[in-house]
């Protein structure tokens, strides 16, 4: 097992009702902007929930913060923030509001250029408070401290990420699912689906808690994945979907483990380029870089394959190329399409996404910086 440090400092509360709690997790004195995305929290009932909430807090709202967050949305947030003096951000949505909240609450208090964080990985010195309602379980943005931020204008798509804006707590009730499109829920499953083999497929370090914590939350995905899209889907399925997705970026299991993250990478690009969601990119990107790297990857899908998907390894090869078809039906089931031409898209993508990662220095993705630009391209091309 690798060395590792681990702490998760953000308070999760769990369940129906819990969005109440707000009245007693941010402090009285603050003044708070309540961050939202398009409008969904009108129509579900999580706007009045945090209205009500709030009833004994001085606090204001900023509605826009759009899919893929961007760094031009943001930067009104932040002039709102700078002119009324709010001191405390409650981002109510998905990973895109919780993003953008993480940027605005380090670009208000920024000094210089605030895109200088994504673009030149400039240190954030402070930041302000920040407290999630989650309203759609996939990134683990709630209990983490990284952020992705787009620039409309130069189609960057950038991460940072700085304990400082880890979440303070974050309020997840299972039943805010209750209105997401099937679009969102595939999103949803697939992203934390794909969290989880980002941080267990690399190579062995005889992590074995790391490894079966991992495994059950694949297992839990799988189980009950599917079942998110039934009519009468219940309480319990929507709950263990949240909390896999939570758990399978809150550092929990990443922790002394090697990791990849090269699907994530090729994944942004395309989302920047093309604007498909991010979750998209991922069930398109990850067969084929697990066919690409079959051979470095090579005792980990075997593991896979067999504690995962119960399939039999006496032959290693057949079992491989199984683990990766069925890793692909398993994005099927969940109404995931997991190819470039269902979008559309050709080999032409390949070009284009590779001068993507160049300009970004992804060079040599991967636990073992395997994955270069070529290998990028063979992905890419393949993904067709
Ligand atoms: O904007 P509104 O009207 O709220 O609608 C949203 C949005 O259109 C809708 N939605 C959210 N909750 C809903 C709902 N609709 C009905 N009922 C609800 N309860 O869903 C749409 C998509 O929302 P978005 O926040 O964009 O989705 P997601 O949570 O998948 O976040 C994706 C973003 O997170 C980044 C991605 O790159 C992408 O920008 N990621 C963040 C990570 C992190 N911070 O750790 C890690 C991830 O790998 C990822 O990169
Ligand atoms: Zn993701």
């Amino acid at each position: 097992m690798l060395n590792f440090s681990f702490v998760n400092p953000t308070q999760i509360h769990f369940g129906q009702g819990q969005i109440a709690c707000l009245s007693s997790n941010i402090p009285q004195d603050t003044k708070v902007l309540v961050v939202y995305g398009g409008g969904s929290i009108k129509k579900n009932g999580v706007y009045e929930q945090v209205c009500e909430a709030l009833n004994g807090h001085s606090w204001g709202e900023f509605a826009g913060i759009e899919p893929n967050p961007s760094y031009q949305t943001c930067m009104q947030a932040v002039d709102m923030v700078k002119q009324n003096g709010y001191d405390f951000i409650l981002a109510v949505g998905g990973g895109s509001v919780i993003d953008g909240c993480k940027f605005i609450a380090a670009a208000a208090l920024f000094d210089g250029e605030p895109w200088d964080i994504l673009g030149k990985g400039a240190e954030v010195k402070s930041a302000l408070p920040l407290g999630v309602v989650l309203t759609l379980p996939a990134t683990g943005s709630e209990s983490n401290s990284f952020s992705v931020v787009s620039n409309k204008d130069t189609n960057d798509k950038l991460p940072f990420a700085t304990p400082l804006v880890q979440p303070k707590f974050a309020v997840l009730d299972p039943d805010v699912m209750k209105t997401l499109p099937e679009r969102q829920l595939a999103n949803g499953v697939v992203d934390a689906f794909v969290h989880t083999m980002e941080q267990y497929l690399t190579y062995p370090v005889n992590a074995k808690v790391q490894d079966r914590f991992a495994e059950g939350l694949l297992l839990t995905l799988m189980e009950e994945g599917p079942k998110v899209f039934d009519k009468d889907v219940s309480y319990d399925v929507r709950a263990n979907v949240m909390w896999s997705a939570t758990m399978a970026l809150n550092g929990l299991i990443g922790a002394g483990v090697p990791q990849d993250w090269g699907t994530h990478m090729i994944g942004h690009e395309i989302t920047a380029v093309y604007g498909l969601d991010h979750a998209q990119t991922l069930a398109i990107v990850l067969p084929r870089l697990m066919e690409e790297q079959k051979e470095t990857k090579r005792e980990k899908i075997l593991q896979y394959a067999q504690r995962v998907l119960g399939l039999d390894t006496t032959n290693p090869d057949e079992a491989i190329a199984l683990a990766i078809k069925k890793t692909e039906m398993f994005f099927h089931d969940v109404k995931m399409p997991t190819r470039l031409s269902d979008y559309g898209l050709g080999e032409e993508v390949a070009d284009k996404i590779v001068l993507q990662l160049e300009r970004h220095g992804m060079t040599a993705l991967g636990e073992h910086q395997a994955v270069t630009l070529e290998k990028s391209r063979q992905i890419l091309i393949r993904s067709v």
